[in-house]
């Protein structure tokens, strides 16, 4: 025996003694097996079982573990294999054209405006849907004599599942005010009814799949006045291409799926209103020419 040995046992005693000391502060009181297990003696011993490619579970002792404390066989820890994908079940795509024939079909069907609430509920051909809150059907009065179509509900009309209520609808209820409408006497909705991720503005593909729905909302309201509020309305309802600007202001008719015909205008966004407030003079403009419609005589 050298000199070194009693020193280097020494020095290995007080190590253990200063973790069993560590393991104890750390709250580990009592030992999980009779038996120490050695684990660098496991990890060599699967690092050369991987070399060599072997299973664990039956297969010889390691050379690594010749000689040191008998081991329960380790555990292989490589995943086990994935079972077989299950075929992928086809998806079926569907084309716009028929989303927008299965929205027409769903939107005919409803006979009020509850039962169109319900069908737009459970239609998911519009992506929207995926992402949005709630579903914003629409407020106001059932019976208008004049109906607003916005654009889409932002992120407060998500939340409360009404459209037009945070600062655009604030605006529009003030616009409504200064020609003597009140809020609650207008039927309000939008050409979609989800908000779009990030209030981004709805494509036209979205506009269309809704369509339907919102034609039939207009049909069951039955208004004698239609305004599109900004460019994604105007331009689905009207069927132009045209921008805001030249649409704005004029009058125009559309006609409905059953039918019936109703003089409609577009009009500046509140929302655009709120960003540009020098264009609040020809929203003031085309509030008089409303205001003017609808006190005429039948
Ligand atoms: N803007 C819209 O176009 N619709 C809403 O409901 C709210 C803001």
């Amino acid at each position: 025996m050298t000199r070194a040995e009693p020193e280097a046992d020494g020095r290995m005693g007080e190590a253990l003694s200063a973790l069993l000391d560590w393991y104890a502060r750390a709250g580990i009181s009592t030992f999980a097996r009779e038996a120490p297990r050695d684990r660098f003696a496991e990890t060599e011993a699967e690092t050369e079982r991987r070399r060599a490619g072997r299973p664990a579970a039956g297969g010889p002792a390691p050379a690594a573990t010749q000689g040191a404390a008998p081991l329960a066989a380790p555990a292989d820890r490589r995943p086990a294999p994935l079972p077989p994908r299950p075929a992928a079940p086809a998806i079926a795509l569907r084309s716009d054209e028929a989303l927008a024939a299965e929205a027409r079909e769903q939107a005919a069907k409803a006979g009020s405006l509850a039962e169109l609430q319900t069908l737009l509920a459970e239609f998911t051909g519009c992506g929207l849907k995926a992402t949005a809150k709630n579903l914003v059907f629409g407020n106001g009065s059932e019976t208008a004599d004049l109906m607003l179509v916005g654009e889409a509900p932002g992120r407060d009309e998500d939340l409360a599942g009404e459209p037009f209520v945070g600062r655009s609808g604030r605006l529009l209820d003030r616009m409504l005010g200064s020609v003597g409408l009140k809020r609650e006497d207008v039927r309000v909705t939008n050409t979609v009814p989800w908000r779009p991720p990030g209030n981004r503005t709805p494509t036209p593909a979205e506009t269309e799949t809704c369509l339907p729905f919102t034609l039939r909302h207009i049909e069951l309201v039955n208004p004698r006045i239609l305004v599109c509020l900004g460019s994604p309305s105007a331009k689905v309802l009207l069927r132009s291409e045209e921008g805001i600007m030249r649409l704005r202001g004029r009058w125009a008719s559309i006609t409905l799926p059953n039918g019936a015909t109703v003089p409609t205008m577009a009009m500046l966004h509140p929302a655009y209103l709120l960003r540009q407030p020098s264009q609040k003079r020809l929203a003031w403009r085309d509030l008089l020419a409303l205001k003017a419609k609808l006190d005429e005589k039948d």
